[in-house]
């Protein structure tokens, strides 16, 4: 399906309230109490994977762009007890149930700062920030390059952006299962049609050269389980069919798929679990640059 052309304008104004209700009403996985919950579940399962080889010790101001509920926000203070986070989300939904979730941690007093921000056009001066963090953000964005010239302004000289982002075309599930992927697909459509894109981790390493970043470094990383590590398959496909749910009302109120299609892969995703052959594969990127 073609791509909206982005529209400058409606980015920046989307920090009014009414504008801002409109982007929380086409986001893919919406902003549900369920959705808020499986942001944190999804961040505290994927942790080692995501944060396995990041070091952000030698930062003290960080900025994380698209904060959500603070689920990553939780995990970097945790692992980080130096670091101050300022965190920037366009929804005040998110906002909100961030600020619950780490006013409940005794290790996140007094160093957090939310704030309610389009990632394309923030209110920041330049040169304030040690280090920015971007996980799952980027995707759904409909200027990747615009949030990364504005990360690259706020940041100072010689400060690392990292990133994580989704390459969706590298998911598979055996066995084959036609309706399921009817559904990814249109997940995908979806996202795009959103002025979002499903592709751009493999477009990190060109979107950051492209903005002045130097030093860029990009890793592939992938969960791949077969019947070598059952246990680690069955909870990665139940980790991904909360994913793929996530999406099934705003797939259905725009008619990317029919009820039935929802049944069907629903059930292919049952017969996935229970299969004693069954392979779960999926890759994805995590970047770094230097202002
Ligand atoms: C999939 S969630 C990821 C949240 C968090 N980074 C995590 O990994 O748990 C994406 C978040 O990006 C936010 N977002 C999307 N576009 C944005 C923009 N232009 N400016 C600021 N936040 C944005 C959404 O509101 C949502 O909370």
């Amino acid at each position: 399906m073609s791509k909206k052309s982005p529209a400058p304008d409606s980015t920046a104004s989307s920090l009014t309230p009414s504008s801002n209700k409109m982007s929380e009403e086409g986001y893919l996985h919406g902003y549900s109490t369920i959705e808020q919950d499986r942001l944190k579940y999804q961040a505290q399962f994927t942790e080692q994977t995501i944060y396995g080889n990041l070091d952000l010790s030698g930062i003290n101001e960080l900025l994380e762009v698209g904060v959500g509920v603070g689920a990553q926000s939780e995990i970097i203070l945790r692992r980080f007890p130096h670091i101050k986070i300022t965190g920037i989300d366009q929804s005040d939904t998110q906002l909100g149930a961030a600020r619950k979730f780490l006013e409940s941690k005794s290790y996140a007093k007094d160093r957090f700062d939310l704030k309610q921000m389009d990632a394309t056009n923030m209110d920041f001066e330049s040169l304030m920030f040690d280090g920015a963090f971007i996980c799952w953000v980027l995707e759904h964005v409909p200027s990747p390059e615009r949030v990364l010239s504005e990360v690259r302004r706020v940041l100072k000289k010689g400060a690392k952006v990292y990133i994580t982002e989704v390459m969706n075309h590298s998911f598979f599930l055996e066995p084959y299962s036609p309706n399921l992927w009817k559904y990814w697909m249109a997940m995908n459509d979806y996202q795009h049609e959103q002025t979002g894109d499903p592709f751009v981790g493999a477009k990190l390493g060109n979107l950051l050269l492209a903005q002045g970043y130097q030093d860029i470094h990009t890793q592939v990383k992938t969960w791949h389980f077969d019947n070598r590590q059952p246990e680690q398959r069955k909870r990665y496909i139940e980790f991904w069919t909360q994913i793929l749910l996530s999406a099934k009302d705003q797939l259905l109120k725009a008619n990317y798929i029919d009820q039935e299609t929802l049944t069907m892969a629903q059930e292919e995703l049952k017969q996935v679990a229970k299969d004693p052959n069954a392979v779960f594969y999926f890759s994805f990127m995590q970047a770094q640059g230097v202002r």
